[in-house]
């Protein structure tokens, strides 16, 4: 099915001047954008809430979020680089969006109060791990980029053990890697738990 195509967000502050040590948005970014603009007529109908990303680097792939999903969901970006978070307020501003950065580890500071009430999840970590699965809301969408080495397969499964049903939705080799990003929802049962 053909769909808008929704534009870049502009970041050239990224990953210089004084944004030197921010991570500049790369393959895996825009395979993440992409997976984002081809899920846009679900992620619209999901009329999202909250939309968290974890890490959000140069802050590019939530402003893409935000101009697919519109100014009514709140954009909550964490990262524990504090320049990060300064330039995802810029990344914002550029792009008139509104973003929220949070400087913290993961979730930490914010799995209290958003425990089953995420309905977009990004996450496109230096390494692997997972936020806790306890954020998604019944309806949530969770978005991960993955590498080979991160054994994807391992991280559907385990993530299935936890609730969350999902696997590859777009996949790219890129140099010598091949990405993935793995998308999950709730299993039925799970909601069912859940709610
Ligand atoms: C590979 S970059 C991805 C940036 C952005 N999401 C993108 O796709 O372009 C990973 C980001 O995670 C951040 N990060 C690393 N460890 C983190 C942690 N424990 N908690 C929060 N952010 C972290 C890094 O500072 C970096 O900005």
């Amino acid at each position: 099915m053909s769909h808008p195509s929704y534009p870049m967000p502009l970041y050239a502050h990224a990953g210089r001047g004084r944004f030197e040590d921010v991570y500049e948005p790369a393959e895996d970014s825009f395979l993440f954008i992409d997976a984002l603009e081809r899920d846009a007529e679900e992620l619209q109908g999901l009329s999202p809430s909250v939309c968290l990303e974890v890490g959000s680097g140069s802050g590019v792939v939530s402003a893409f979020l935000a101009s697919v999903v519109g100014s009514s969901a709140l954009y909550l970006c964490t990262d524990v680089n504090s320049l990060a978070a300064s330039c995802t307020a810029t990344t914002a501003t550029c792009n008139d969006v509104a973003l929220q950065p949070v400087i913290t580890d993961l979730v930490q500071c914010l799995l209290p109060r958003l425990c089953g009430k995420v309905d977009v999840l990004l996450f496109n970590p230096p390494y692997v791990v997972t936020p806790s699965e306890e954020l998604l809301s019944n309806q949530g969408l969770f978005y991960l980029v993955t590498i080979v080495e991160n054994f994807p397969e391992e991280i559907i499964r385990l993530l299935g053990e936890g609730g969350l049903t999902g696997g590859p939705c777009l996949s790219r080799r890129a140099h010598n890697e091949r990405l993935s990003v793995l998308r999950f929802h709730r299993t039925p049962l799970s909601r069912a738990l859940a709610s």
